[in-house]
């Protein structure tokens, strides 16, 4: 039995303040530059928007925050580039993990992580196990993620897993070896930086979640414009293929 309901078999319930709520961090270097500073300080900076980020879900109760922080075809960047988004990982957990953990968030890493070296998949282990019981906000860093590569690895898994199948597989079969099967579906995506596009981000996972794009870039994101996202998603009709009016006659989860 899956352990949440998925968007395209049945109803799943929607509250005011969204469960889960996925976000594209981009806009970083454009900020820098904008600033005449180095691509670099614009990651940095943008630690600052994710710790409060990460308070200011925490107060409103959502229960999910999962944020693109480096995807798989961002090693085709400048090497400099990729090393310094590397150190700065490895100092984010450093720093960021013990008060974390004083404050109830469970981290979860996901992504290709044998592309990592031996220090840093050591500390994003540590980090998980140290965190690992904590039942406040689940925060989840997606690193050297892919969609494709998610959605492939675990289709690979199950065919192991399950041989005698032949390949005979329901959506339901593939969900527990999808690296977010901890979750439910985001309810929320937003992309910071002005680009209209997912990135190869959560492909499956956001088949009916509700998307937001802002002009306004990372390091400048910040509790107010997240406000505004929300109330952006409480706007919606969130339909999951149906009518307005059958929505209107029917319970959700029917
Ligand atoms: C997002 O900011 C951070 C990462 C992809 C690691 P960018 O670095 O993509 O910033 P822009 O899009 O170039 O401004
Ligand atoms: C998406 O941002 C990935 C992350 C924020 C980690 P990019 O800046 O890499 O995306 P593209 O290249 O503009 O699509
Ligand atoms: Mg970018």
């Amino acid at each position: 039995m899956a352990l949440f309901k998925s968007s395209t078999r049945t109803i799943p319930t929607s509250a005011d303040v969204p469960r889960h709520i996925a976000i594209i961090m981009d806009g970083n270097g454009r900020w820098a530059k904008k600033r005449m500073l180095p691509r670099v300080a614009g990651h940095q900076r943008g630690v600052e928007t994710v710790r409060e980020m990460v308070k200011a879900c925490r107060q409103m109760g959502v229960e999910y925050l999962t944020l693109f922080a480096f995807s798989s075809e961002n090693w085709r960047r400048p090497d400099d580039e990729v090393s310094f988004l590397m150190q700065l990982f490895v100092k984010m957990l450093e720093r960021e993990v013990s008060s974390l953990h004083k404050n109830n968030v469970r981290l979860k890493i996901i992504g290709e992580l044998e592309r990592f070296d031996e220090q840093l998949r050591k500390h994003i282990a540590d980090a998980e196990q140290l965190t690992a019981a904590n039942d406040g906000l689940t925060l989840t860093i997606a690193a050297n993620y892919g969609g494709r590569w998610d959605i492939m690895h675990a289709m690979q898994s199950l065919w192991k897993a399950r041989p005698e199948m032949g390949g005979n597989f329901t959506e339901e079969d593939l969900e527990p070896f999808l690296s977010m099967h901890y979750a439910p579906e985001p309810d929320l995506f937003i992309r910071t930086g002005g680009e209209q596009r997912i990135s190869n981000f959560l492909l499956w996972q956001l088949a009916y979640t509700e998307l937001y794009f802002t002009e306004t870039l990372w390091p400048a994101f910040d509790r107010a414009a997240l406000e505004l996202a929300i109330q952006s998603y409480q706007k919606r009709e969130r339909r999951f293929g149906r009518t307005s009016e059958q929505l209107v006659e029917s319970k959700p989860d029917a």
